[in-house]
């Protein structure tokens, strides 16, 4: 869900629905703002995206006020409808609250309020959060104080955001283990799930940290833990801008965002390396000592970046000998993995938020092990709780599915690989060096296919009859065939499935049928030479069972022409490097059919970006 925040000069509505805007990528099942205005408070909600409250608004105007909050919503309890919308009141209309998380012992405190005469209209966890607000601030008086009592009462994630028509011009948040962030303006605050609501009216942001509570007040804001001591608070510099966060001509972030690839990529190789090879991950606070120790490597994370580690286990192994094991991060913790000090896990997550990974590093840490997060959210909770973290620099990432930060986690991985091969004297510097200008190439390779992606949107129009299209790879390439297949099960609401090609033979071959799409990641000729024959000699074996075949292969690879129906041609790139360019297509295919099947692209149904529920 995604939370904002406003106390200052401004019109609060105007502020919170541009931050709503940017934030809708957290979740579209609903939105709702309430603002406080001439003694009271006002609210409205609505089912259904942003576009929906907006014509709700224009038809029942609220009254100007400068104080306000606004939620949007992903649901969790209770269905997407006008009711369980947030904001929700107390019974006396009083007080109003947003809410993203969950509270897990909501049961028993409803069932205490209704005993005290308290009516709940919704039936979410939320609603019982502005009860207990209004009873605790007509005892004390403080909004804060009243929100820290019962934040003390809760279990569960949550991020809580709320204000009380008797404590005007103020607003107070309460945060754990769900995102908050602060921004800073002159004569002017804002709280958000994310910088990218409040990033045209400043840049000068203060992260909350686990259980803290925030009073939002236009001259300041004052942070205290639950327990009321006072919090340490610090401010920073968000690096992008508004533009950043910003369609700027596209007609979708997707499209901007697979475009922005050459640049993110880039961005994420700057300065990692010296002339003479050597590399420096200096945020990487871990003891080189540390990591010359580690006898195994562990990677977690979810969806894409579940891929990207997928893909890294092949590089790290190869590069420095070190075991690695890639694991979802949901199932990690509950299959009790084993863990010791010697254990570098590493942590991949764009967002820095997902609840999952989260409780993964958790999980981890409490072991023993060192975590380093791979992450493109500055700040965010995954790398404030591990041992030290690797940024990919990608700028946000909007489109619910994931292409720019996915190519920057293999950056990002690379790079960590490398150098724990240059701490364990395992990579040196001629190699190292020929690795970085290698993956310096790779945004020029990028762009090269994408400028030759109009045959492939042709094609994906001409299938968006189908019902079902498989994909297969090998070595690097088969987490490159689950890719696709999960973007297009993302934006096309189609079937689609990823297998190891060796694997064919074993079930899935069972599947084809006549005029099944099926499409081929093919290995480099070169290098693994073994692997390509074995491919093409699937691609044989399924085109004879009447698969339409679509081939993704190497430049100046003639061996699979005559068994390919739709041939995609990819720039020849060193064996480990070619998921980053193979990829590519895959996106731009599923983008495609998603559009020519009439989808959302930027926001498919029941998705969000961050899920912060586990
Ligand atoms: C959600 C998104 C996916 C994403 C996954 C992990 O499920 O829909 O696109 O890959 O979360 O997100 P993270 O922010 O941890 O990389």
């Amino acid at each position: 869900c995604g939370i904002v925040g406003y106390a200052g000069g401004r019109s609060a509505l105007d502020v919170v629905l541009t931050g709503l805007k940017r934030l809708e990528y957290r979740g579209y099942d609903s939105a709702g703002v309430a603002v406080l205005a001439d003694g009271g408070l006002a609210a409205a909600k609505k089912a259904g995206k942003l576009a929906n409250l907006d014509k709700e608004l224009a038809d029942r105007p609220l009254p100007a006020g400068t104080t306000g909050i606004g939620h949007t919503r992903w649901a969790t309890h209770g269905a997407p409808t006008d009711t369980n919308a947030h904001p929700h009141l107390d019974n006396a209309g009083r007080v109003a609250v947003v809410h993203n998380g969950i509270i897990e012992n909501f049961a028993a405190l409803r069932a205490e309020l209704a005993k005290r005469g308290h009516t709940l209209a919704s039936e979410t966890d939320t609603e019982v959060v502005g009860h207990l607000l209004a009873e605790n601030f007509s005892s004390c008086g403080d909004l804060a104080e009243a929100m820290r009592q019962v934040c003390r009462r809760l279990e569960g994630a949550f991020t809580l955001v709320a204000v009380h028509a008797d404590a005007p011009d103020v607003v107070v948040g309460a945060r754990r283990n769900s995102p908050l962030v602060v921004g800073i303006g002159e004569d002017e605050a804002f709280l958000a799930s994310d910088v990218a609501a409040f990033i045209s009216y400043t840049r000068e942001a203060v992260e909350l940290g686990q259980d803290q509570v925030v009073e939002l007040r236009r001259d300041g804001v004052t942070v205290t833990g639950f327990d009321g001591a006072p919090g340490e608070v610090r401010t920073y510099h968000v690096d992008w801008d508004a533009s950043a966060a910003e369609k700027g001509g596209y007609d979708y972030f997707m499209l901007k965002e697979i475009a922005e690839q050459p640049k993110a990529v880039a961005d994420t190789l700057l300065g990692r390396v010296d002339e003479s090879g050597v590399l420096s991950l200096d945020e990487v606070r871990i003891e080189d000592s540390v990591l010359r120790e580690a006898t195994k490597v562990v990677i977690v994370a979810c969806g894409t970046a579940f891929h990207a580690g997928m893909i890294a286990k092949y590089a790290i192994e190869h590069w420095t000998r070190i075991p690695c094991e890639v694991e979802l991060a949901s199932e990690f913790r509950y299959r009790d993995p084993i863990l010791d000090p010697r254990t570098l896990v590493v942590a991949i997550s764009q967002s820095g938020e997902t609840m999952d990974t989260l409780m993964a590093v958790r999980h981890a840490r409490e072991q023993g092990a060192k975590v380093l997060a791979v992450c493109n959210t500055n700040g965010s909770t995954i790398p404030r709780e591990s041992d030290a973290v690797l940024y990919t620099h990608a700028g946000p990432e909007v489109a619910v599915a994931s292409t720019k930060a996915f190519l920057t986690q293999l950056v990002a991985c690379y790079l960590l690989a490398l150098y724990l091969g240059q701490v364990r004297g395992t990579q040196w510097g001629d190699e190292i060096r020929a690795v970085v200008r290698e993956l310096a190439a790779i945004g020029t390779q990028v762009e090269q296919v994408l400028g030759t992606m109009e045959p492939v949107r042709e094609l994906a129009r001409s299938l968006a009859e189908k019902n079902t299209v498989l994909f297969l790879g090998r070595h690097v390439g088969y987490p490159v065939a689950l890719e696709g297949a999960l973007k297009l099960k993302e934006l096309a609401y189609m079937h689609a499935e990823g297998f190891a090609a060796g694997e064919l033979k074993h079930g899935p071959i069972a599947l084809i049928e006549e005029g099944v799409p099926v499409v081929v990641v093919v290995p480099s000729p070169r290098g693994r030479s073994v692997l390509h024959d074995k491919i093409v000699s699937n691609i044989q074996e399924i085109r004879a069972r009447g698969a339409l075949t679509i081939v993704i292969a190497e430049d100046g690879d003639e061996t699979v022409v005559p068994y390919a129906d739709h041939l995609v041609r990819i720039p020849r790139t060193p064996t480990l490097l070619q998921p980053m360019v193979s990829t590519v297509p895959l996106q731009v295919f599923a983008c495609e059919l998603a559009t020519a099947r009439g989808n959302e692209v930027d926001q498919p149904r029941n998705l969000a970006k961050s899920v912060t529920v586990e």
